[in-house]
Parts: C-alpha cells; sequence; structure tokens
C-alpha cells in the first residue's frame, strides 16, 4: 500500500474508533444545528481532531481541507498537497443509530485526487484506492458492476434536504430514475454510496449540491474501479472542478450514458 494511503487509514480507524465507542452511548451525544437538518455533533469534531492529528503528524507541510475545521492555508496557492476530510459522512443516520455512515478521506496533489479512504465503521469495511493502482475492499480488489441495462440497476441518490429547496425538481427526477431503474436507494451517506458503486452493490448513484470531502474519495474509488464519474451531463472536467461543482453522477461504463441522457436536462451546468 502506498505510504500516504497508509497514514490516511490509519486516521480514518482512529476515527472509527471514536465513532464506535460514541454509539454506545447514543443518548448522550450533544447534536447542535449547523442550519435547518444540518446537524453535527462533538463526535464529527473528536474524529476529525483525531484524523488531522494524525495526518498532521506525519505531513506537517500539507494542507488541509476539512468539514468542521475548514480550510487551513489563507486563500491563494493551494499547497501540493492536500487532505480533503468528511470525518463523519451521514450525521443524520449516526445520530439515530442508523448504520449507514462512513469516515472519508481523499489525498489531492496539484489538483488530482490521489489517495483515497472510505472506512465504514459499522461493518469494519476499509475502501481504498491508489490513482493507477486500483480500488479495493480490505485486500480484494473491486470493479464496478457488469449490469448494462438500466431498467435492471439498482440505482442510490440522495438530496439536499436542508431547507425543502429543490425538492419539486428534485422529486421530477426521483420519478424519472425510478421508472427507468429496477430500485433507487437513498441512504444518506455519500460517501459510502459511491463506495458502494465501486463495490458493485450499487450500479450508479447521483446527487446535487454535495461538499468535495462528500465526493473526493468516492470519485477515486469509482474511477480505480473502472467506473466513470462526472456531473449530470457526464462531463468530468478536472478533480477540483468536479469537486467544487458538487454535482455527481457514477456509474458503470455502459449505465453511465444511459444515465446522462436522463439526468443532463436536470443539471446545474
Ligand atoms: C451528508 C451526507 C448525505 C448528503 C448530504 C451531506 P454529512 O453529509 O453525505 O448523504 O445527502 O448532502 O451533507 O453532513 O452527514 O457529513
Ligand atoms: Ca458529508
Ligand atoms: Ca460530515
Amino acid at each position: 500500500m502506498h505510504a500516504m494511503l497508509n497514514i490516511a487509514v490509519k486516521a480514518a480507524r482512529r476515527a472509527g474508533t471514536v465513532i464506535n465507542r460514541a454509539t454506545v452511548n447514543l443518548d448522550m451525544i450533544k447534536v447542535s444545528r449547523k442550519q435547518a437538518n444540518d446537524f453535527v455533533t462533538e463526535v464529527d469534531r473528536a474524529a476529525e481532531d483525531a484524523i488531522v492529528d494524525t495526518l498532521r503528524t506525519a505531513f506537517p507541510d500539507h494542507g488541509i481541507l476539512a468539514e468542521e475545521s475548514g480550510q487551513s492555508w489563507k486563500d491563494g496557492k493551494e499547497p501540493e498537497y492536500v487532505w480533503i476530510i468528511d470525518p463523519l459522512d451521514g450525521t443524520t443516520n449516526f445520530i439515530h443509530g442508523f448504520g449507514q455512515y462512513s469516515v472519508s478521506i481523499a489525498l489531492r496533489n496539484r489538483g488530482v485526487v490521489t489517495q483515497a479512504v472510505v472506512y465504514d465503521p459499522v461493518r469494519d469495511e476499509l475502501f481504498t484506492a491508489s490513482k493507477g493502482a486500483g480500488a479495493f475492499l480490505d485486500s480484494k480488489r473491486l470493479r464496478v458492476s457488469k449490469r448494462d441495462r438500466l431498467a435492471d440497476a439498482l440505482l442510490g441518490t440522495g438530496f439536499a434536504y436542508r431547507d425543502g429547496e429543490g425538492i419539486e425538481a428534485y422529486m421530477k427526477i426521483y420519478e424519472i430514475m425510478t421508472r427507468n431503474s429496477s430500485g433507487l436507494r437513498r441512504p444518506g451517506g455519500a460517501a459510502l454510496d459511491l463506495a458502494y458503486v465501486a463495490a458493485g452493490r450499487f450500479d450508479g448513484f447521483f446527487e446535487q449540491s454535495l461538499k468535495p470531502w462528500d465526493i473526493a474519495a468516492g470519485s477515486l474509488l469509482i474511477t480505480e474501479a473502472g467506473g466513470l464519474v462526472g456531473n449530470y451531463r457526464g462531463d468530468k472536467g478536472d478533480d477540483t472542478g468536479l469537486l467544487d461543482g458538487g454535482e455527481i453522477l457514477a456509474g458503470n461504463p455502459k449505465l453511465f450514458a444511459q444515465m446522462v441522457r436522463l439526468l443532463a436536462p436536470h443539471s446545474q451546468f
């Protein structure tokens, strides 16, 4: 395993321990609201501290872009290496004891995502990828699914629920994708959803209004597993553009084009 990825795995497992310890006493966790339907807990912060501490000790010169603590460098030139971190993706699920959430850590090197970890502390499943070296679930090599008819596909999705904004537009998309696939699931943790596409558990995934830390690791997992990622128009552009755009469509190469056909009219771009 790549040396930098190895440290990221250590950081993700430490965060997973923090998260798992907290699930023993979910009632005791202090929850605060960042905005409507957008929650953060002390566990998100403690998990992020564990990750940042591990990465900083190993790589004092690297930049950090983390959900709870923000960007470590002043605006202007991005450091050569930047760690993009979501310490707990799926916080609402976590608060409710609904076991679908993960730790997501990616490394961006001069604008290109090169290392990825998505760790599911509930099932102890570790998804990793290094650019050019494949994607893995624990030690097993991952490939996206081979299903080639959208009508047979199981798709994942999510939508911005924060203030109900865009819900009508989303309902149209929901209808179209439901009619054209064998099923739509909305698990509530985008990073793990993307890892499931890499693992072939989902044939495809789509969501808008995401943040770079929701997408960074998952998108590398998918491309390294032989899948495609882009926005709803199918455009990938560079990694930074994809992450900042926050609109993601992912799938195996056969289904990707079929999904683009349905979703392109709904793109924000
Ligand atoms: C959320 C999850 C969810 C997605 C939201 C994200 P958080 O992340 O990824 O699936 O629909 O847009 O904000 O807040 O739990 O880290
Ligand atoms: Ca997130
Ligand atoms: Ca989060």
